[in-house]
């Protein structure tokens, strides 16, 4: 048992590659198959623990260098490229098809996003949700991307998430694209978690506004995001707001999750292609 531990350490060990910086997934695997050691190993075996510990901390310094090193781009206004670089260059996690995973599972572009975003813990008591209000689980960020690729958001467009969380979608959008980008959300310890993020890497076309989105100003969005943030009658308020204002202007309305297929069966709107609830779709009216 410990032979086979000690082999497995000193493969890992050996690999000089997982010290390049653009090496994510790879590092990410190699941290989860250490995390695995860490438990397998002996108490007694203090040397082959210290050892774990010590690969551990080099794997982990190498994606603290890196995302220090985004968000100085992102700060002097270079992040898309940077973000955008790695993300691409590492790929999400691949079903057997190759496709990028479905469903809510996260990866080491997760493990990218939360540590260039460093979005604090709220602080404070949460105001608690009202019946058909969901709860908050961010977007897995191989999603997100996959949804900036498809929507191509550009200067002229301003794209609302709709019960945004801690923020992280309406931030790496401002930071991978030129939109305007705003998040409406209920707790307002999330607001001000998403507002400091946004201060901390000098974000000016990104805001965060506390309230419900079912009396929120729509007028502006062009892009709405629904990473399902409530269901039954409070969506179909939200959905008829969206209507109204969908009578006024051309916009796109994106889902992921069970409200997907609600937003699906809503006759002035049109999917962009075959959609699924477990992936991004992205729906148009007119
Ligand atoms: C599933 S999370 C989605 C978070 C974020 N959009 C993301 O994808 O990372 C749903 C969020 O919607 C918020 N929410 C639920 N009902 C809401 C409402 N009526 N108005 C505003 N926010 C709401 C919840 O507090 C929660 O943070």
């Amino acid at each position: 048992m410990s032979r086979a531990l000690h082999d497995l350490l000193g493969e890992i060990e050996r690999d000089r590659a997982l010290l390049e910086p653009g090496r994510l997934r790879e590092r990410g695997a190699a941290l989860d198959r250490l995390e695995t050691l860490r438990i397998g190993a002996p108490a007694a075996e203090a040397g082959l623990r210290d050892r774990i510990e010590a690969l551990c901390a080099a794997l982990e310094a190498v994606d603290g260098e890196l995302h220090r090193s985004i968000r100085q781009d992102i700060r002097r206004g270079a992040g898309a490229q940077a973000l955008l670089g790695h993300a691409r260059a590492a790929g999400p996690d691949r079903d057997a098809a190759g496709a990028a995973a479905a469903g809510d599972s996260y990866d080491h572009l997760d493990t990218l996003v939360s540590g260039v975003l460093q979005i604090e813990a709220p602080v404070g008591r949460l105001a608690g949700l009202a019946r058909e209000m969901v709860f908050y689980q961010p977007t897995p960020a191989r999603h997100l991307f996959d949804l900036l690729a498809r929507t191509g958001l550009g200067a002229d467009d301003v794209l609302i998430d709709l019960g945004s969380g801690l923020g992280q979608v309406a931030l790496i959008a401002a930071i991978c694209s030129g939109a305007r980008c705003i998040g409406i959300e209920w707790e307002a310890s999330y607001v001000q978690s998403a507002r400091r993020c946004a201060q901390a890497l000098h974000l000016d076309r990104v805001s965060f506004v506390q309230g419900d989105a079912r009396t929120a100003d729509l007028s502006a969005g062009t892009v709405f995001y629904l990473y399902t943030p409530f269901e039954g009658a409070m969506l179909r308020e939200v959905l008829d707001r969206l209507k109204a204002e969908a009578s006024t202007r051309e916009l796109r309305i994106c889902t992921l999750g069970p409200c997907t297929a609600t937003v699906a069966r809503e006759p002035w709107l049109q999917p962009a292609g075959a959609w699924e609830p477990h992936r991004p779709a992205v729906f148009r009216n007119g």
